[in-house]
C-alpha cells in the first residue's frame, strides 16, 4: 500500500470529526483545537453558511476557467469589496498562500521593472521557490539553493538598515507584521512607519503578507489597520476560505494595469468553488463581527495567560495580538505541546521556543478556562516553578 509522504512530525492520532472550535480523534476523543490546521480553521470547523455556500455551488457550476465570468464570482467581488480599502481595486485568487506570494513577487518586478526584493530574518511565506527566497528559515532553504537572486534579508524590527537597504533598483518589500512560523514576533509600529515610508520614497512596492495575521484573527480585519498604514499589494489565505484551499492578492489599479494578458494563470485559481468559499467566509466575518469577537476573546485570553504562567521560570513572555498567540519558553516546546494534546487541546509550535495558539474565533469562555487550566497543568507538569 501506498504510505503518504508527510515532512511534519506525526501527532500520533488520527482525527475523524471536527465541528465548530473542537475536532475528535478515532477513539471519541473530543480536542479543543487551536492549531486549526496551521491557522485555517479561524471561522471554525465546517461552519454551516460557509459549507452551504460551496454545497449549492456544487449544485451549479464547480468547473470554470477565469476567463468565464459567473455569478458567484460576481457576488463575491461585490462582498469582499466592503472588507478591503478601495484602493485595491483588483483581486486575485491562487489556491494556496505559498501561490500568493510567488505571484506578488512577479507583480512586483512586472510592475516596476526592477529585481531587488527585501524580506526579514524570522520571516515564513512558504516553500515553493520564490515564496523560499523570501523566507528566512535556513532548515527550510537547505539543499534547495541556489532560490531567486536579488533577495535581501534585513533585520525585523530594525529600522537601522531600512533606509540604505530600500533603494530606487528596490521591487518589492516583504513582510509579516506578526511574523507567525518565525515566533509570534509583532512588528513594531517605528518599523512599519518606516518600511512604509522608505518604500515610498523609492517607489518600491510595499507587500504586506497577511496569509496568517489577516481576516479578523488579529482584532481588527486586517492587522495593517492597526498600523495606520495600507499595503501596496495585500495577500490573504488560510481563514479567507473558511477551510477551502483559497488564497487572495489584492492589487491596486494602476500596478494591474502594468500586468498584461498571459503574464500569470492558475488552473484552479478562481473557481466557483473557492469564490463562494471566498463569499460566504465574507458574510460570516462581517454578520458575526468576527474581528471584534477575535479581539475580546484574544485580549481575555492573553490576560489570563499571562496571570498563570508568567510566574513559572521557563515562560519568557506571553505575547499576542487577538487570537494570534505564542507563550514564549525558555526550552523548545515539543513536550508542552505533547502534554496539551493528551489533555485535549490542540496546539503547534512558532520560531524555536514558542507555543503558539490559533484558536477560532467561536471559542468561548469556558475552552478560554480550559485553555489556561491546560498551559498551566502542563508546565508544572513538566516544570516545577
Ligand atoms: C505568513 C504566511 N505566508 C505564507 C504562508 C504559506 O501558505 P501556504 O502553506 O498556504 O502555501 C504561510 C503559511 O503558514 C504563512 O503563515
Amino acid at each position: 500500500m501506498l504510505k503518504y509522504l508527510t515532512f511534519y512530525e506525526d501527532r500520533g492520532i488520527e482525527v475523524w470529526h471536527a465541528e465548530g472550535q473542537y475536532v475528535w480523534d478515532s477513539n471519541g476523543r473530543k480536542y479543543l483545537d487551536m492549531h486549526t490546521g496551521h491557522g485555517v480553521a479561524f471561522l471554525g470547523h465546517r461552519h454551516p453558511h460557509i459549507v452551504g455556500s460551496i454545497i449549492e455551488q456544487m449544485k451549479s457550476i464547480a468547473v470554470l476557467s477565469t476567463a468565464f465570468r459567473s455569478r458567484v464570482r460576481d457576488e463575491m467581488l461585490d462582498t469582499v469589496s466592503k472588507i478591503v480599502p478601495s484602493k485595491f481595486e483588483y483581486m486575485y485568487l491562487l489556491n494556496s498562500g505559498s501561490e500568493a506570494v510567488e505571484f506578488s513577487l512577479k507583480i512586483a518586478r512586472k510592475a516596476t521593472n526592477r529585481k531587488k526584493i527585501i524580506y526579514f530574518t524570522n520571516s515564513f511565506h512558504g516553500r515553493t521557490f520564490g515564496a523560499l527566497s523570501v523566507t528566512s528559515n535556513p532548515r527550510y532553504r537547505k539543499g534547495f539553493e541556489p532560490l531567486l537572486p536579488e533577495t535581501y534579508q534585513l533585520k525585523y524590527n530594525d529600522v537601522s538598515e531600512v533606509d540604505e537597504a530600500v533603494d530606487e533598483n528596490t521591487a518589492a518589500v516583504v513582510v509579516e507584521l506578526i511574523q507567525g512560523e518565525g515566533g509570534i514576533n509583532i512588528a513594531t509600529r517605528n518599523f512599519v512607519s518606516a518600511l512604509r515610508r522608505r518604500t515610498v520614497e523609492t517607489g518600491a512596492l510595499l507587500v504586506v503578507d497577511e496569509i496568517q495575521t489577516g481576516f479578523g484573527r488579529t482584532g481588527t480585519t486586517w492587522l495593517f489597520e492597526q498600523y495606520g498604514v495600507t499595503p501596496d499589494i495585500l495577500l490573504a489565505g488560510k481563514s479567507i476560505g473558511g477551510g477551502f484551499p483559497v488564497s487572495a492578492v489584492f492589487i491596486p489599479g494602476d500596478t494591474a494595469s502594468k500586468l498584461e494578458h498571459g503574464c500569470h494563470g492558475s488552473t484552479y485559481g478562481g473557481n466557483p468553488l473557492a469564490c463562494a468559499a471566498v463569499k460566504a467566509s465574507t458574510e460570516v466575518l462581517i454578520s458575526e463581527s468576527v474581528p471584534q469577537q477575535a479581539s475580546t476573546k484574544g485580549s481575555k485570553l492573553i490576560e489570563k495567560l499571562r496571570s498563570a504562567v508568567m510566574g513559572y521560570r521557563i515562560v519568557r513572555e506571553v505575547r499576542g495580538v487577538g487570537l494570534m498567540i505564542g507563550i514564549e519558553l525558555r526550552i523548545e516546546p515539543t513536550k508542552i505541546i505533547r502534554c496539551l494534546q493528551d489533555g485535549g487541546l490542540l496546539a503547534l509550535k512558532a520560531g524555536i521556543t514558542v507555543l503558539r495558539l490559533l484558536p477560532p474565533y467561536t471559542i468561548n469562555d469556558s475552552d478560554i478556562e480550559f485553555t489556561v487550566r491546560r498551559v498551566e497543568e502542563c508546565l508544572s507538569e513538566q516544570f516545577s516553578s
